[in-house]
C-alpha cells in the first residue's frame, strides 16, 4: 500500500504513478477512517509534499501511528527544489528503507510565483523518468537515500521548520475577494477541514495545514493570502499533464 497526504495534487500524482507501476494501491492518508493494518502488505510506502524542509504535519501523525512493519518501507517527497533531512527525520518515526525526493513544481504561491510554463514542463518530464526508476528499485527492495538535502539541511529541518510549524500556519491572512460565488469546494476539500462557509463565504478556523489547495483551486480564483497571492498564476498538474 502507498500512503499519501498532498495539498495540489503532485504527491498525489507520484503515489498514482507508482502504485500503477508496482501493481499495488494508493491511499489518500485524509480518506481514511482508521489507521490500517500493515500485517497483509509487501510494502509500505509513504509519499508527500516538503513543508519548510519537512514532513506535513499530516503525515508526521499518521506515521506515528503506523505499527512496524516487516514489509518493505519508502518514502517519496515532493518538492519545489530540496527536502534537508525532512525524510531521515520521518525515518526516525516510522522507519524508511528507502528514501527519495523528486523535484515538481513549486506551489507555494505565498512565498513567489509559481513555476513557468517551461520549468514545469521539464520538472514534470524528469519526474516521469524519476518514478519509472524507483519503481525499479523498490521491486527489487533495493535500500537507496536519493534526497536533495539542499545547503544548510540541519539548519532548515531544525530550526526554521519549526518555526513554520509554530507561526507561518495562521490562516488570518486568508480572505475571499466579492468575487467569490459561494460554490463551497474550499470548504469540501480542504484536507485540515479548517474552511467553513458563513453567509456563503469561507471562514477560516486560527491554523491549518498550508497546503495551498483552496488557494489554487479555487474556481474563480477568489482565496487570497494577504498581498502576495493577489496577480499570482494559480496551478493546476492537470493543466500540464
Ligand atoms: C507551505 C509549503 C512549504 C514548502 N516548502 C518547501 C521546501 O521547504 N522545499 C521545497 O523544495 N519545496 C517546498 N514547497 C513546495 C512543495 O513541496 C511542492 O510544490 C510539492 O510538490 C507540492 O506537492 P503537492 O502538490 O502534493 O501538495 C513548499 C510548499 C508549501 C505549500
Ligand atoms: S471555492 Fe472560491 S468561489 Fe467557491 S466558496 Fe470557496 S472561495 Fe468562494
Ligand atoms: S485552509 Fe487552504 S491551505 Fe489551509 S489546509 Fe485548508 S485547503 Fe490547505
Amino acid at each position: 500500500m502507498i500512503f499519501y497526504f498532498s495539498g495540489t495534487g503532485n504527491s498525489q500524482w507520484a503515489a498514482q504513478t507508482l502504485a500503477q507501476k508496482l501493481k499495488d494501491q494508493a491511499q489518500d492518508i485524509v480518506q481514511l477512517n482508521q489507521i490500517p493494518s500493515l500485517e497483509q502488505e509487501q510494502q509500505v510506502g509513504l509519499v508527500f509534499p516538503i513543508y519548510a524542509w519537512g514532513a506535513p504535519e499530516a503525515m508526521v501523525d499518521f506515521a506515528r501511528k503506523l505499527k512496524k512493519t516487516g514489509a518493505f518501507s519508502f518514502g517519496v517527497c515532493t518538492c519545489g527544489a530540496d527536502a534537508g533531512l525532512a525524510m531521515k527525520k520521518l525515518s526516525k518515526i516510522f522507519p524508511l528503507a528507502s528514501s527519495y525526493s523528486i523535484a515538481m513544481p513549486n506551489n507555494y504561491i505565498i512565498g513567489s510565483e509559481i513555476d513557468d510554463d517551461d520549468t514545469i514542463a521539464r520538472k514534470l518530464s524528469s519526474a516521469q523518468a524519476e518514478l519509472e526508476t524507483i519503481a525499479g528499485e523498490i521491486a527489487q527492495k533495493k535500500c537507496v537515500y536519493r534526497v536533495q538535502e539542499g545547503k544548510h539541511p540541519a539548519l532548515k529541518s531544525n530550526a526554521i521548520n519549526m518555526g513554520f510549524n509554530k507561526f507561518a500556519r495562521t490562516t488570518k491572512p486568508f480572505y475571499a475577494l466579492d468575487t467569490c460565488n459561494g460554490c463551497g469546494i474550499c470548504e469540501k476539500n480542504c484536507p485540515a477541514s479548517a474552511i467553513t462557509l458563513e453567509n456563503g463565504r469561507p471562514v477560516w478556523k486560527q491554523q491549518c495545514y498550508q497546503c495551498m489547495r483552496c488557494i489554487h483551486d479555487c474556481p474563480q480564483s477568489a482565496i487570497q493570502y494577504g498581498k502576495e497571492t493577489a496577480g499570482r498564476k494559480r496551478y493546476h498538474l492537470r493543466d500540464y499533464l
